[in-house]
């Protein structure tokens, strides 16, 4: 490596950012290109965070800036952190909120006793998986005659404007949680993110 240093994540390093497009910012290093999946830092107050996603040749780098971007030019200075985003796991975590970060946004005590993991996982073993096809039933009796669900699958939701999408989901969610005893985690993007506070208070009214 250039000046004979070695790559090491721990040491900080800055790089300039060359091209700004929405949220895909292009940043270039003289030497020590940060890793991929590492986060870089930028902006004002260093608030902006920066996933690397690519490393384009040997001095640049194009990662997904993940809060706005407003503000951001080229030019501006950019600070390597060597880690990558973790997120809190287990138990303690359930029935709270918190944004891409790990950071709780539900005003309540910060939580504790939690393992820190990191966001990006290898899939689960092929053997550790199950070979059969189950149907899940989600107690709503259109889904699971017509379209049934399958155990462990993935399934999409679609429709225009307010054909009763986020309904569905809140009614699934009941159910998965009153007659399955399952655990279900909402994630909004964007402007949805609306939807998880909405959510949140309605689950809240509930359960008083
Ligand atoms: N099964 C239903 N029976 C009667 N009314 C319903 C039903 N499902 C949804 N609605 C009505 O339609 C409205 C819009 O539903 P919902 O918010 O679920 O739509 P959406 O598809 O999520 O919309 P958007 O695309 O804006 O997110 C609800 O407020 C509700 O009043
Ligand atoms: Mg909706």
């Amino acid at each position: 490596m250039e000046n004979g240093l070695k790559h090491n994540d721990n040491i900080v390093n800055y790089g300039i950012i060359t091209s700004v497009r929405g949220s895909i910012v292009d940043v270039e290093f003289e030497n020590n290109l940060p890793s991929i999946y590492s986060v870089l830092h930028t902006g004002k107050d260093n608030q902006i965070v920066i996933e690397v996603l690519t490393q384009l040749g040997s001095q640049r780098i194009r990662g997904i800036a993940l809060n706005p971007t407003q503000g951001l030019a080229r030019g501006m200075r950019v600070e390597t952190t060597g880690k990558e985003l973790t997120v809190p796991v287990g138990k303690n975590i359930m029935g709270r909120m918190f944004d891409v970060f790990g950071n709780s946004i539900d005003h309540l005590e910060p939580v504790s006793n939690v393992e820190q993991r990191n966001i990006h996982q290898p899939p689960p073993p092929l053997g550790t998986r199950s070979t059969k096809s189950e149907c899940f039933e989600t107690g709503i009796k259109a889904i699971d005659v017509l379209v049934p669900l399958e155990r462990g699958g993935k399934a999409g939701l679609f429709g225009g404007a307010g054909v009763g999408k986020t309904v569905l989901l809140t009614e699934m969610i009941h159910n998965m949680v009153g007659h399955n005893k399952g655990i279900s985690m909402f994630c909004g993007i964007g402007e949805r993110c609306r939807e998880g506070q909405e959510l949140y208070e309605e689950m809240k009214k509930q359960m008083c």
